[in-house]
């Protein structure tokens, strides 16, 4: 093990999708731990209203929360608008929120199955990029935007294919952000992971141990950490700690990476 690392971002202020529940949770709780203003986003009012109430007891920047849908453009827009309102200035967008349908093959998904993953986890981050980036480059914040994408955009097979098309998608989509708008200091990068820790992951795990008589829960998802080359599931304060690193001025030289913080499991 090498050297530590502590961050303050206190002053700075960022908006991060879906982040009541697993990873972007993490995300926000770190932010919050570090002393940034932070918005709280997802579709559920209820949940982001707890989120907010538990974040705010966190740090000294300040807490608010947006309850939309960032799979619709008009959401988002308001989700945007009120970052702005609330805190002038944003200068870090992590685009998190993302959907898992199970779709099966490329020949039983439907065009609706491939409309709900596309809006959600593509359109969605280029959107809230555009919008954020706008931003930033008229008010000349040299800001951040971090995209999340998989271990499955880098794979040509596998499973749930729309959803690996998807985050196939982000990684272009982080690339060419990075290069557009590097001009205005606005630095795009990626992270990346494999199995983390999540209720998503969870409910994944859940829904084979339900088709398998031989194997739980449990079992499943001990399996996939034995799988891992460092030998466990990531946790959503591993991808905290590499959203801290490229939102920090240690990264003011880093833009369209793509950081996998998968415990090795991308290189399988
Ligand atoms: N966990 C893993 O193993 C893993 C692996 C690779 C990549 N990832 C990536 O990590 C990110 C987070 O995943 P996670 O595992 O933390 O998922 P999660 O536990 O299911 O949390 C997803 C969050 O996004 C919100 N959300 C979903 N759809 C939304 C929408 N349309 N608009 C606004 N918010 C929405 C959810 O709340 P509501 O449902 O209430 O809206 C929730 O707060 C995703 O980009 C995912 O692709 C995860």
């Amino acid at each position: 093990m090498g050297g530590h690392a502590s961050y303050d971002y206190a002053g700075e202020s960022a908006i991060v999708t879906g982040s009541t529940k697993g990873i972007g949770k993490g995300i926000a709780t770190a932010l919050a731990e570090a002393d940034a203003n932070v918005v709280i986003n997802s579709r559920s009012a209820e949940n982001v209203e707890k989120t907010v109430s538990t974040l705010s007891r966190v740090g000294n920047g300040r807490i608010t929360g947006v309850p939309a849908d960032v799979g619709r453009p008009a959401e988002l827009e308001r989700l945007v608008e009120h970052a702005i309102d609330e805190f002038e200035e944003i200068s870090l967008l992590v685009n998190n929120a993302a959907v898992w349908p199970r779709e099966g093959s490329m020949l039983e998904a439907s065009l609706e199955d491939w409309d709900y993953t596309m809006d959600i986890n593509v359109r969605a981050q280029f959107y809230g990029s555009h919008l954020v980036a706008k931003h930033m480059a008229h008010n000349d914040i040299q800001g951040c935007i971090i995209n999340h994408t998989s271990q499955t955009g880098d794979r040509r097979t596998g499973d749930r294919g729309l959803y690996g098309i998807s985050k196939t998608a982000i990684n272009g989509l982080t690339w060419r952000m990075a290069i557009n708008l590097a001009q205005y200091g606005i630095r795009v990068n990626a992270i990346s992971t494999d199995v983390t820790d999540t209720f998503q992951l969870r409910h994944e795990a859940e829904l084979l141990a339900e088709d398998d008589e031989e194997r739980t829960k449990a079992d499943i998802l001990q399996e996939w950490a034995d799988r891992t080359p460092l030998g466990r599931l990531g946790t959503p304060e591993d991808l905290a700690h590499a959203v801290l690193f490229l939102a920090s001025d240690k990264a003011s030289y880093v833009t369209g990476s793509i950081l996998r913080v998968s415990g090795g499991g991308n290189l399988k």
